[in-house]
């Protein structure tokens, strides 16, 4: 029945598997390629919805109903945000073998005082932080590890900078999977680090990047029976399509103008890609918003490939406080580049100040994010100054993980010790004055009334704020 709802089509070289035919490494023997899912409806004109849909799909209109009456459904795969758009992801024998944390459902926010600060009528932000393990992993993780938990296998791992490996954790302990984590040692959040330790995976931090980390694994899936959980899987892909769909629901079936994505393996970025391409295909929708995509200035391999006239993609070595972006040899850049192109979106690069300030400012608008996140507002400052994106656009950024993943990093800018002197210097004056007001250090102080009034008299002075009559 599997065969019939899709297949794994290359996306270098175009050649189509059968699902169960792939390789332990998802790459395609002919051209060490990445798959990708295809239904079909995949390759149809926009708007024509096959005769003869394999999942006997029904109209627009009627999806848009079902999706909505399964939020108040008591099914668990109805109230998860990833299988309540099962109809455009059939890829389980049976949908009751999900392994779902009722994923997804993820708010759509406004972020009045960034819109304004940046010049927008209109700024959005997806949160996907606020999934059940604080990143949009777990939209991926439910729909790769269904797979490989319907197909019989023990083990599951993953090459992670964090969020992959607390995500993958998670899944596979619901679903009774021995799963296995290679982290580069040093370099993660620790927040992350003690997800995949609480959910019980076995944890190994390796004396090297993500990259080394990914080549390790490649090499440790030839050698034991072990399903890879990175996104080189395209079931994690078809699960991080959904918050496309989410979205625009959200907006009432409008489409935003603009979608702000981080940048860092860059599937991320291709799948929102997929499922924006797929609902237009099935006429849910009347257009595609263009998707930009935001990197660290540390680890911008697909920046320098946006630039570079003969468009050469050439790794890099990794550095960026951002360290859920920490990577310099992207799988998925090609995905990515195809999404850009075909959806006529941007490609920009951020410092590790540019970065600071976008997750401060994003912070005093009570919603918080990783740094990692923060990159998008960073970057749409550099898309308005360059007008790719105007005034009356929506837009919409893409938070991709939640404040307290980092909490160092949040502690460690607010008591002004995250940016080295150098750093800072560097900074125009203008924004060093926003620094200055956006940090909130914690006092200490004795635990004495006159004392803390001294202080809250001279933070009211500081901030010119009238005292209370
Ligand atoms: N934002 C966060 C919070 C992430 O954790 C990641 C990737 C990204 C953005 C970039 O997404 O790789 O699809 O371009 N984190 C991976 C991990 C690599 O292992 O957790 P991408």
């Amino acid at each position: 029945m599997i065969a019939s709802t899709h297949n794994l089509r290359c996306t270098e070289c175009g050649n189509s598997i059968a699902p169960e035919t792939v390789n332990a490494n998802f790459r395609c023997p002919l051209c060490n390629g990445l798959y990708e899912v295809c239904y079909a409806w995949s390759s149809k004109p926009a708007g024509s919805i096959p005769a003869d849909p394999a999942g006997n799909l029904p109209n627009p209109s009627a999806l848009r109903w079902l999706w909505q009456e399964r939020r108040s459904s008591t099914l668990a795969v109805d109230q998860s945000g990833v299988w309540r758009f099962r109809d455009l992801l059939p890829i389980l024998k049976n949908p009751d073998h999900a392994v779902t944390l009722r994923e997804g459902n993820t708010p759509l926010y406004d972020l009045p005082r960034c819109g304004k600060a940046v010049g927008l009528d209109w700024l959005l932000a997806k949160h996907q932080g606020m999934n059940p393990t604080g990143s949009f992993k777990d939209t991926g993780m439910t729909t790769a590890l269904s797979v490989a938990a319907e197909r019989g296998f023990e083990w599951v791992a993953c090459a992670s900078t964090g969020n992959t490996s607390a995500a993958m954790a998670a899944y596979a302990a619901r679903a009774g999977l021995r799963s296995i984590v290679f982290i580069p040692e040093g370099k993660i959040a620790w927040g992350k680090l003690s997800q995949s330790m609480d959910y019980g995976a076995l944890t190994l931090q390796l004396k090297t990047d993500f990259d080394g980390c990914v080549d390790i694994l490649n090499q440790l899936v030839k050698r034991f029976p072990i399903y890879l959980l990175n996104s080189v899987n395209p079931y994690r892909l078809e699960g991080q399509k959904t918050p496309a769909f989410e979205m625009v629901e959200q907006m009432d079936w409008q489409v935003p103008e603009h979608i702000i994505v981080p940048g860092g393996n860059l599937a991320n970025s291709a799948a929102l890609g997929k499922g924006f391409i797929e609902m237009h295909q099935l006429g849910l929708i009347p257009h595609t918003p263009k998707i930009s995509i935001i990197q660290a200035e540390g680890a911008n391999p697909l920046y320098r490939w946006f630039i570079d006239s003969n468009r050469i993609m050439r790794p890099v070595t990794a550095d960026t406080r951002a360290t859920a972006i920490r990577i310099g040899n992207p799988a998925s850049w090609r995905k990515a580049a195809n999404v850009i192109d075909e959806l006529g979106g941007w490609c920009e690069q951020v410092s590790e100040q540019e970065i600071a300030l976008a997750k401060a400012e994003i912070g005093a608008e009570g919603i918080g994010c990783e740094p990692a996140s923060a990159v998008t507002y960073a970057g749409l400052k550099k898309l308005v100054a360059l007008g790719k994106v105007t005034r009356e656009q929506r837009t919409v950024l893409i938070l991709t993980g939640h404040t307290l993943k980092d909490s160092q990093y949040t502690i460690d800018y607010h008591r002004n010790e995250l940016l080295t002197a150098a750093e800072y210097a560097q900074i125009p004056s203008a924004q060093q004055a926003q620094h200055a007001a956006l940090r909130k250090p914690p006092m200490v102080l004795d635990a004495n009334p006159d004392t803390v009034l001294r202080a809250l008299e001279a933070h009211m002075h500081l901030n010119n704020t009238p005292l209370p009559a």
